[in-house]
């Protein structure tokens, strides 16, 4: 993945999202590692819903030993630490966020998608491997690929997401994975979408995610109808969301 173009800087710059109360929690369908009676537990890093989804996953394969799914604090292993230290290289490499296979299969239930910010477009290529129809743009990701002579996991068309907006419209569900924490964008295209579906993957609100703007954009015009949980490296408390637009009003 290429370095963010809007600030250069890591996403998980900043907050802590272990370090202060994340104002909205997803609940975390495993149980808290500390309160079991095993001090080091062997991580889950996802178990398939779907058997018939047989996904090419090397990031999933990469860091399953130390990543867990829907934990706060993924796992007490030396393995999770190590994993926590290389996690922006992994990230560059692979995706911010960790796809799991009941993840791939939400989004695909959901398609057809437009993923906006989609970096080198791990998600997307996923989403195509289970069979869902998934546009995957980026501003920068085609571009820095093209000149290191890269390959990138799915075709990222370079696009804005606002532009991206302008391409495909609002049939599409929209789909966007930890959005640049600070930035105005993943605001903005929020107020451009005028579509039913918000697929988001990523922290809370004053975490390592977006601005304000689009966590209260997300709560204002739409409901949360699913969330998947996800592996997460320590500290980190990343989940997908399904949000549906809210017409009560
Ligand atoms: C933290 S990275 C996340 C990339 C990918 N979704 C992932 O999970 O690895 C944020 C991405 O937003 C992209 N970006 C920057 N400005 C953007 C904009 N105006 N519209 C859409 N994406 C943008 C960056 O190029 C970068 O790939």
């Amino acid at each position: 993945m290429t370095p963010d173009p809007d600030s250069g800087s890591d996403p998980d710059s900043g907050s802590d999202p272990d370090s202060g109360s994340d104002p909205n929690p997803t609940p975390d369908p495993d149980s808290d590692p500390d309160s079991g009676s095993d001090p080091n537990p062997t991580p889950d890093s996802g178990s398939d819903p779907d058997p018939d989804l047989d996904l090419d996953n090397p990031y999933l394969d990469a860091v399953e030993e130390g990543v867990a799914v829907g934990a706060c604090r993924a796992t007490l292993s030396d393995r999770g630490l190590e994993l926590a230290r290389h996690r922006r290289h992994l990230a560059e490499e692979y995706a911010w966020g960790i796809p799991n296979a009941q993840a791939v299969a939400t989004l695909r239930d959901h398609d057809p998608i437009l993923e906006v910010g989609a970096g080198n477009g791990y998600w997307a290529w996923l989403v195509e491997q289970a069979g869902g129809d998934v546009v995957a743009t980026d501003p920068v990701a085609p571009t820095w690929a093209a000149a290191d002579d890269v390959e990138l996991y799915a075709d990222v068309e370079p696009l804005s997401a606002v532009e991206a907006i302008d391409r495909y419209g609002h049939d599409r569900t929209l789909f966007v994975c930890w959005p640049s924490e600070g930035m105005a964008w993943p605001a903005d295209v929020l107020a451009a979408y005028e579509g039913e579906t918000v697929v988001y993957v990523g922290t809370g609100r004053g975490a390592c995610n977006a601005d304000h703007g689009f966590h209260r954009r997300l709560f204002d015009g739409f409901e949360l109808d699913e969330t998947v949980a996800i592996p997460t490296y320590d500290t980190c408390t990343d989940r997908l969301e399904v949000w549906r637009r809210d017409r009560s009003e």
